[in-house]
């Protein structure tokens, strides 16, 4: 494989999968073409192709994906399974590179690979691995970019600066990697802009590293009339409470945030990466100052109480 031309994303209208679209369209580097389900109502730019798919059929995905040299999947955590029929359709069709739906935490961090919230993502890893290994021509990279910091401060998951009283994991003075959306999308042009380099591997990106109390001491200072009195949580009672749940069947996004925050926030769970390959994707690195801006939106977002 020499050069991706021809790209085919499914989940292009999602949280992140709108970012990764556009910084594709950007880039202006490839042919793209929308995967979208039958029942989906998304619409698109005018200038992609968009094909409504039936993401259980094989012949079908095999069908649309011929003559696609890369599949980039940005599906819904709770669409994560369903993956599987288009990576079996991505290797039929002779699709030399399949990016999966990620875009996550350091999965694999021993402590966070044991976390039953991860356990689809990495029956796809495998699954990717054992079929690269028996063709070839079929290859895989998995992006990780930790927390997606500007969807989850307006979601008020870093700090919920709406509420007197936020939340500090563990004290929330542990490092963690965190991203925007749009450094994703460049991490994907990125990985397909560079085949040969990203083959077969798992590429790391952040756009910094930060902890709750730096963002709550940047709040603070952008709006000294606030008052915040921030509780500390304890993320091993977290993971606890959602593995209880778990154990009894109730898999929902709310009793996954737990397991989510222990994986971001815990100690040992790899929430700081180590090594990232900002540089080699193309993905440039974010400021303090940087930071200030985008805490400042969020808040400028945000209700505050009584307002
Ligand atoms: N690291 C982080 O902080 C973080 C935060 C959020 C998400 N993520 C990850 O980012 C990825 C994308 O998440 P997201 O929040 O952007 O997703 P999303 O908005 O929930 O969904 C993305 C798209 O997936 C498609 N979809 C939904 N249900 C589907 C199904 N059952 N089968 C096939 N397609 C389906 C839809 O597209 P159509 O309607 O066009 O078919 C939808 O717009 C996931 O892997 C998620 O875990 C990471």
């Amino acid at each position: 494989m020499t050069t991706i031309q021809n790209v085919a994303i499914a989940g292009a209208s999602g949280n992140l999968g709108i970012s990764i679209l556009h910084a594709l369209l950007n880039s202006k580097a490839f042919n793209v073409t929308v995967l979208s389900r039958e029942s989906s109502t998304a619409t698109f730019p005018d200038s992609v192709t968009v094909v409504h798919v039936d993401y259980t059929s094989v012949p079908d995905l095999t069908a649309t994906l011929k003559g696609q040299d890369a599949v980039v999947s940005a599906v819904g955590t709770a669409a994560i399974n369903t993956q599987h029929p288009l990576i079996e359709a991505s290797v039929a069709a002779g699709v030399a590179r399949f990016i999966p739906s990620e875009f996550s935490a350091d999965i694999d961090n021993a402590m966070s690979s044991a976390l039953p919230v991860y356990q689809p993502q990495i029956t796809v890893h495998k699954a990717l691995q054992g079929l690269a290994q028996t063709h070839p021509a079929f290859t895989y990279t998995l992006i990780r970019n930790g927390v997606l910091l500007d969807w989850s401060m307006a979601k008020g998951f870093v700090i919920a600066f709406d509420s007197e009283t936020p939340s500090l994991y563990d004290g929330g003075d542990r490092p963690l990697s965190v991203s925007n959306l749009a450094s994703v999308g460049q991490a994907v042009v990125g990985v397909l802009r560079n085949p040969r380099e990203t083959r077969n591997r798992v590429m790391y990106v952040h756009d910094l590293v930060i902890t709750q109390n730096k963002v709550l001491a940047m709040a603070r200072k952008l709006a000294p009339a606030r008052t915040w009195n921030p509780v500390v949580v304890d993320t091993a009672d977290l993971e606890a409470r959602s593995r209880d749940a778990y154990a009894k069947g109730v898999v929902t996004i709310h009793s996954s945030l737990g397991l989510l925050i222990r994986a971001a926030f815990g100690e040992g769970y790899g929430g700081e990466f180590q090594r990232v390959d900002n540089e080699l994707l193309g993905v440039g690195f974010k400021t303090d100052v940087d930071l200030e801006a985008m805490v400042k939106d969020a808040m400028d977002h945000t209700l505050v109480p009584g307002s």
